[in-house]
């Protein structure tokens, strides 16, 4: 398989899928995604592409993101880290739902759209139906010149590089960064200190090589996902900051394993999946070092009274007590682990794609950008 990409021919660069390239080269196209953007002397990020001038970024109540699959899920992570670092209420909702629902276009929101290719219908309808109705839409969108980014007000390109593999990973993780630079921004033109924008641009500037660390745990994640990979179904469980890691976990396991998987909040287990837990059903727990740590452990050791399997993805070693294995992650600050909590369910997924022989890039019944209703 090999794609023309405007002029440039593209191939897999010597990895047996584009979706490991597109993993691998994550540290690169995460500082493509921050370069020029993070200003170390101010403690602020530059978007320029934004179109919107300070007195303007300071007149929105709310933040609304819409995306579809994976973009969602990253318009999870980004509506927890303009909460958290600017204050502004924000949330996320799959763009296939809003535009459906008839939804009330407020002037006081700022609207998100998220999209990789920047052509996935569900996204465009929703982008036109809230320009009709007068709403300021801005996107965050990899490819350049796409339907959304000529629809919307103004927005960050992402400039990760062409994806080809359906399922969606470098683009995730800079769609996660570039609402990182959106929450800087809105935060320091708040009342985000600049000792606390500086503790975030330093935070960002560490990505890279974090990410190339991970990485580098490659053939100890792919011997895991060869252990829990013989299980047909598989929990994913997260609080929190740590949810949106999970719900994209799992839909990163399911897309390309065809393994069942479920994501919950760790909180709402003992709500109703707790029911299902037993030895049968492994349990992908996203568990790091923040304030939600002791209540995480709990939970890891409800599971485990219960005879449940512990994949714990986290800061430390918890234990043989709490956790069966643990793939540790290095620390960044709390509001940004969430993107490299992600990093190693992106290799957990493939690895059980690859050992199950699944058609890793091309999944079936799936296509990377649906264009149609
Ligand atoms: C399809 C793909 C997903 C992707 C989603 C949104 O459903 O299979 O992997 O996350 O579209 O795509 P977009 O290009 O809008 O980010």
């Amino acid at each position: 398989l090999t794609v023309d990409v405007e002029a440039g021919h593209y191939d897999t660069g010597g990895y047996e899928h584009y979706l490991l390239k597109e993993i691998s080269e994550q540290p690169e196209t995460v500082a493509r995604t921050l370069s020029g953007r993070l200003d170390e002397r101010f403690h602020i990020a530059h978007l320029g592409g934004l179109n919107m001038d300070a007195r303007e970024t300071r007149s929105f109540r709310r933040v609304k993101i819409i995306g579809c699959g994976s973009a969602y899920y990253s318009g999870q992570i980004g509506a927890q880290l303009i909460e958290e670092l600017a204050r502004i209420p924000a949330d996320a909702e799959p763009a296939s739902e809003f535009r459906y629902r008839n939804p009330v276009v407020d002037p006081d929101t700022l609207y998100v759209a998220i999209s990789q290719s920047g052509e996935t219908y569900d996204t465009l309808a929703a982008v036109q139906e809230l320009k009709r109705k007068g709403g300021r839409v801005i996107g965050i969108v990899n490819a350049v010149g796409s339907a959304i980014a000529r629809e919307v007000d103004g927005g960050i390109y992402l400039h990760a590089g062409p994806e080809v593999s359906v399922a969606s990973t470098k683009a995730f993780t800079s769609t996660a960064i570039a609402f990182a630079l959106l929450a800087l921004h809105f935060g320091r033109v708040h009342d985000l200190s600049p000792a606390e924008g500086r503790r975030i641009v330093d935070g960002l500037a560490k990505l890279p090589a974090q990410i190339e660390e991970i990485l580098e745990q490659g053939p100890a994640i792919a011997e895991l996902s060869r252990k829990y990979a013989v299980h047909p179904s598989m929990m994913f469980v997260g609080r929190v900051r740590g949810y949106p890691v999970a719900r994209e976990g799992a839909q990163k396991l399911k897309e390309i394993s065809y393994i069942h998987a479920e994501a919950y909040p760790a909180s709402e287990l003992k709500h109703g999946p707790l029911a299902l837990i037993g030895p049968e059903l492994p349990t992908v727990a996203i568990v790091p070092d923040d304030e939600l740590l002791d209540k995480n452990l709990t939970t890891l050791g409800e599971i485990r009274a219960r005879g449940g399997r512990v994949l714990m993805i986290g800061h430390r070693e918890p234990g043989a007590k709490l956790a069966d294995d643990v793939i540790v992650v290095p620390r960044n600050e709390i509001e940004l682990d969430p993107i490299l909590l992600t990093i190693p369910l992106q290799l957990l997924a493939y690895h059980a794609a690859v050992a199950l022989e699944r058609d890793v890039d091309k999944p079936r019944n799936l296509a990377k950008s649906v264009t149609v209703e």
